[in-house]
């Protein structure tokens, strides 16, 4: 009897001691992360930069718009990366374009205009001029 309450002393100091370490443990991964996080103050504009152009790529899928259009390769549309070459060799303005106040630049076959301008009169007239600005500048960003 005696060698059984003894070792099961044991065995509870040990599992105590395991439970101690493991808070041990997770305390230490928190702190590093958490002196990690950047300050507002410290946020620089390329992190706004970069804040914007996530914001437009998520835009861009919860709009439907990678539907008719693949980064790499034209699906219905072109390929996002070829209109961002093409918007800025023409220096075009894709916020503009979204808005239906500039004509298409990149494909002007009027099948695939009146495609897209489907969109522009649809989805788009929902998104807010920030959400817009977003999405171009997510479109820019694949022209690398
Ligand atoms: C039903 C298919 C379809 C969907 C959905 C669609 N597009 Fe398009 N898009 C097209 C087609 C087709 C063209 C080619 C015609 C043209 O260039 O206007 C095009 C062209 C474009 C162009 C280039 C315009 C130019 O100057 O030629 C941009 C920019 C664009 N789409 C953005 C978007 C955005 C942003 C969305 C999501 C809100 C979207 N598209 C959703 C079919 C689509």
């Amino acid at each position: 009897m005696k060698k059984i309450l003894i070792l099961f002393g044991v065995l509870a100091f040990i599992l105590a001691s395991c439970g101690e370490k493991k808070k041990e443990e997770v305390k230490k991964v928190e702190e590093p992360a958490a002196k990690e996080a950047p300050k507002a103050e410290e946020t620089t504009a390329t992190d706004a930069k970069d804040d914007k152009v996530a914001m437009g790529e998520k835009l861009f899928t919860a709009k439907t718009c990678t539907a008719c259009h693949a980064v790499d390769s034209k699906v219905i549309g072109p390929a996002v990366k070829d209109i961002a070459k093409i918007y800025a060799e023409k220096n075009g303005n894709i916020v503009k374009f979204l808005k239906g106040n500039a004509d298409a630049i990149v494909d002007t076959d009027p099948t695939q205009v009146a495609t897209m301008k489907a969109n522009i009169d649809g989805i788009l007239k929902d998104v807010t001029p920030e959400e817009m600005q977003a999405i171009a500048a997510y479109i820019r960003s694949t022209n690398k």
